[in-house]
């Protein structure tokens, strides 16, 4: 996770909520809080893109190492969206007036790592590497998920909804994805890997 530097020693920024303060944080002011905010929304934008910028070069290998087609088809898919995505931030980068630049993600970092270890572990041709190349895809586009919903939320905080907009339709294409990808498991390979 991206880190940000705060005045505040609880370990984590300022709460969300930070823009809708009661007053109890008396020492920090609500223009403080809000560029406290901002920080924590560049960090955390950095971080998301160097993550896609990591998966535009992860998807193709998945893709090669994939035994369906239709879950071939879904990470190629797939890679054409995050190519997308990478495009959307670069854009948000833009409207915050901020040079585009990426900060390693070790999440996303562990998470294809993970998949690498599906392709190592399992045979080539199998539906049993489907089943976890499918389970690794998920936990990649979960990460997502959750990462450009908080990203949504916090730009709405911070009042830019234009910067919102941009995050929710990253967020609608990830949740998009996870669902197919769950139906590519649900309709065929996991039954089919059984046979195996
Ligand atoms: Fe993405
Ligand atoms: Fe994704």
């Amino acid at each position: 996770m991206a880190q940000t530097k705060s005045k505040s020693n609880s370990g984590r920024p300022a709460s969300i909520q930070a823009g809708k303060s009661s007053g109890k944080n008396s020492n920090t002011s609500s223009q403080e809080q809000s560029s406290m905010l901002e920080e924590l929304f560049l960090d955390e934008l950095k971080d998301i893109y160097w993550a896609e910028k990591h998966l535009v070069k992860a998807l193709p290998k998945m893709a090669k190492a994939a035994t369906s087609d239709e879950l071939r088809q879904s990470f190629t898919d797939h890679l054409e969206a995050t190519k997308g995505h990478v495009t959307r931030l670069e854009k948000a980068f833009g409207l915050l007036g901020e040079k585009v630049q990426a900060k390693k993600c070790e999440a996303m970092a562990g998470l294809t790592k993970e998949g690498d270890g599906i392709i190592e572990d399992t045979e080539k041709g199998t539906l049993t590497r489907d089943v976890g190349l499918i389970m690794a895809a998920q936990k990649v586009e979960h990460y997502e998920i959750a990462t450009y919903g908080s990203l949504a939320q916090l730009a709405k905080t911070l009042g830019k909804s234009d910067l919102a907009d941009l995050m929710v339709q990253t967020l609608e294409e990830e949740k998009e994805a996870d669902e197919l990808l769950t139906s590519i498991a649900e309709n065929n390979i996991n039954v089919e890997a059984t046979a195996e």
